[in-house]
């Protein structure tokens, strides 16, 4: 049987999972060396291409139905690395105005220097997006459920705009994971992941993978060995141990999300639920439509009252910044993930200082949703 024709339960588990050839043990063994015989090939930890690295791109590349891709130390040496391989000075890239705070920073305070312009504009709207495009945009960057609003963007209308100019589209595919939405079967070009999230999921680990094509791959492969940020043996292993549980953890928190989404929205002391899952979400038809594996598990809101003073009250979630563990985990994104905007960037994209995010874990709803009406 052709491994292509399994599902992602069965990719997540065997691909790339060839087993001990040397004792016959089931599971890869982890292989430390940073030194290796040349004559077959220049083998080493930098150049991307050690046994425990080549475990996760495959299972990777397989969920994300790419051709070949990388693996990183955190997921921001995944994206940048990756921007860095297929942009020049002089080039321009559009980024949905909506980003995780990181990317965004690093979009506003280190493309400039490399003689790299960029734009943001609302994605939400194709034409806005389109109006923003200049003769030298030569990468379109989006984000899909977007951090922290879970806005939604439309991966294929992108791509279909992309392709018909002739510029390469990336996608940061953290807060869906591979088991909710594939966006190479979408059109886009790169997929990158902060794998610190739900491909790590035990809130114990930093890396990042990219999934492309072979050709995009050999090109970003060229500039990560420049810029050196390769992961190691021990943790390339235990990224392969996590993600063979990926599907069942992102199948509960994904229903764990929905049901917690909808139990708010009922709460009288709280604004406003953004969740991609609900019904009246702005985005719940296209995210029903590319989105196959389910909504995520990613959800935010607004407290009527003091948001601080809720996050202090849980007692069940915790306090943390990084999402898409076991546990669930919830942060206020005004001191975290956007804190280093400025409050009239926050404002324009929707951010109060009474959102609350919340990364639902594995645990049950029914005790996650009693922690939160106890602290409101
Ligand atoms: C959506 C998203 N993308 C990228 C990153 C960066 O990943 P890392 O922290 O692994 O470098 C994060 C981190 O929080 C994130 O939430």
């Amino acid at each position: 049987m052709r491994l292509k024709s399994f599902q992602a339960q069965t990719l997540t588990v065997h691909a790339g999972s060839a087993g001990d050839s040397l004792y016959g043990g089931i599971v890869n063994p982890i292989y430390p060396a940073a030194a290796y015989d040349y004559v077959e090939e220049v083998r080493y930890p930098r150049y991307f291409n050690t046994p425990n690295q080549k475990a996760v791109v495959e299972k990777m590349v397989a969920l994300e139905q790419g051709e070949d891709g990388l693996v990183f130390s955190s997921g921001m040496a995944a994206i940048m690395t990756s921007m860095l391989a297929v942009l020049k000075q002089g080039d321009h890239v559009l980024f949905q105005h909506d980003l995780y705070g990181g990317t965004h920073y690093a979009a506003v305070n280190a493309l400039n220097r490399y003689g790299i312009a960029y734009s943001m504009a609302d994605v939400s709207d194709l034409k806005t997006f389109a109006a923003a495009l200049r003769p030298n945009t030569r990468l379109m960057y989006i984000e899909t459920p977007s951090n922290p609003l879970m806005k939604i963007t439309d991966v294929a209308g992108v791509a279909r705009l992309a392709r018909k100019k002739g510029i390469l589209t990336m996608i940061d595919n953290t807060f869906a994971s591979p088991v909710n939405q594939q966006p190479i079967t979408l059109g886009i070009d790169i997929v990158a992941h902060s794998g610190t999230k739900y491909i790590g999921g035990h809130s114990d680990l930093c890396c990042g993978v990219v999934v492309t094509s072979k050709k995009l791959t050999e090109q970003i492969r060229q500039s990560a060995l420049i810029f050196g940020g390769s992961l190691d043996a021990q943790t390339c292993w235990l990224v392969e141990r996590s993600l063979k549980t990926m599907v069942l953890r992102v199948q509960q928190q994904n229903e764990n999300a929905l049901a917690i989404a909808r139990a708010l929205e009922k709460e009288p002391r709280i604004r406003a639920v953004f969740y991609p899952g609900l019904k009246d979400h702005p985005g719940h038809r296209i995210a029903r439509r590319q989105m196959p594996g389910g909504f995520g598990g990613m959800l935010s809101f607004e407290v009527k009252g003091n948001a601080e003073t809720f996050l202090k009250r849980l007692a069940l979630i915790k306090r943390a910044i990084s999402l898409g563990g076991v546990e669930s985990t919830a942060t206020l994104p005004v001191k975290t993930s956007h804190a280093k905007l400025t409050a009239a960037e926050r404002q324009a994209v929707g951010i109060s200082d009474r959102l609350v995010r919340l990364s639902v874990g594995i645990e049950d709803a029914g005790d996650l949703i009693r922690d939160i009406q106890q602290a409101l």
